[in-house]
């Protein structure tokens, strides 16, 4: 998949980790594979990146261990040949992602820009996903779908109120995260050679750690993750609803 003919120009790549259990969700299936308004989790974030002409391939990243993916996978002729299976998972997200971006390393250069989306996230649709490349084309850092934070926000201590945080500035993260192939994996690299990788729970802190500054493009509430058990109701409903 490199592109000899026009260096210069970077495509789109996404990188779906998709290698946890849903410990926190519970239940029988790996919550990727989780039934949702009809069709596997997964199956929303792979539908949308496959049907966008922007996107040049799809990686998914599963454990070693996946019993599911390859018969979900049978199951899919929209996504033949659009999508690559990575039995690359690691022990958290962060792991899985930089296993997912050495995988790929012969397949993609340097300035090719990677969209890692969690498969937690079903919501994700076309104009969001639009959104974030148009708003980054040009971007030296890169960045990510994220939401101002509306609610007050209360520090606890034992269950009591400590303080108030001021909310202003203040975002909440989502993905896709996107960012050229070289400087995430440097970004990833540099986080795990300091020691630091627990600080990092999205791929944006690793790019911040290089003292840089990620842009937040505007996302959506459909884009939530799927992280309880109360939020597959919610989850329904706006995939019920309309894109
Ligand atoms: N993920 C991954 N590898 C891991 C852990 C998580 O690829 N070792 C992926 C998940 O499959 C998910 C995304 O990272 O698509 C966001 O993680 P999260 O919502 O925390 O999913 P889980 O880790 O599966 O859920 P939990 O933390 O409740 O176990
Ligand atoms: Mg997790």
């Amino acid at each position: 998949m490199s592109s000899s003919a026009s260096p210069q120009l970077s495509r789109h790549f996404a990188l779906i980790p998709a290698a946890g259990v849903g410990a926190r969700l519970g239940g029988a299936l790996p919550k990727q594979y989780l039934p949702l308004a009809g069709k596997p989790m997964l199956q929303y974030a792979l539908d949308t990146f496959a049907a966008n002409a922007a996107i040049a391939h799809t990686f998914i990243v599963v454990s070693a261990a996946d019993g599911y993916i390859d018969d979900f996978l049978a199951t899919q002729a929209q996504l033949a040949g659009k999508v690559t299976v990575l039995r690359h998972g690691g022990d958290t997200r962060q792991e899985s992602v930089r296993n997912g971006l050495l995988a790929i390393r012969a397949l993609v250069d340097d300035e090719d820009w990677v969209l890692v989306h969690d498969a937690a996230r079903p919501g994700l649709n076309d104009t969001l996903l639009n959104k974030l490349i148009s708003a980054l084309q040009d971007d030296a850092v890169g960045g990510l779908l994220a939401l101002p934070v509306v609610d007050t926000l209360k520090r606890s201590v034992a269950s009591r109120v400590q303080e108030t945080v001021p909310r202003e500035h203040l975002w909440a993260a989502q993905t896709p995260q996107m960012f050229h192939y070289a400087l995430l994996q440097r970004a990833l690299d540099q986080a795990q050679l300091q020691g630091r990788v627990s600080e990092i729970t999205d791929d944006a802190s690793a790019i911040e750690m290089l003292g840089l500054q990620p842009t937040l493009v505007e996302g959506s509430p459909r884009n939530f993750k799927v992280t309880l058990a109360h939020d597959v109701a919610l989850a329904e409903l706006f995939l019920q609803g309309k894109p």
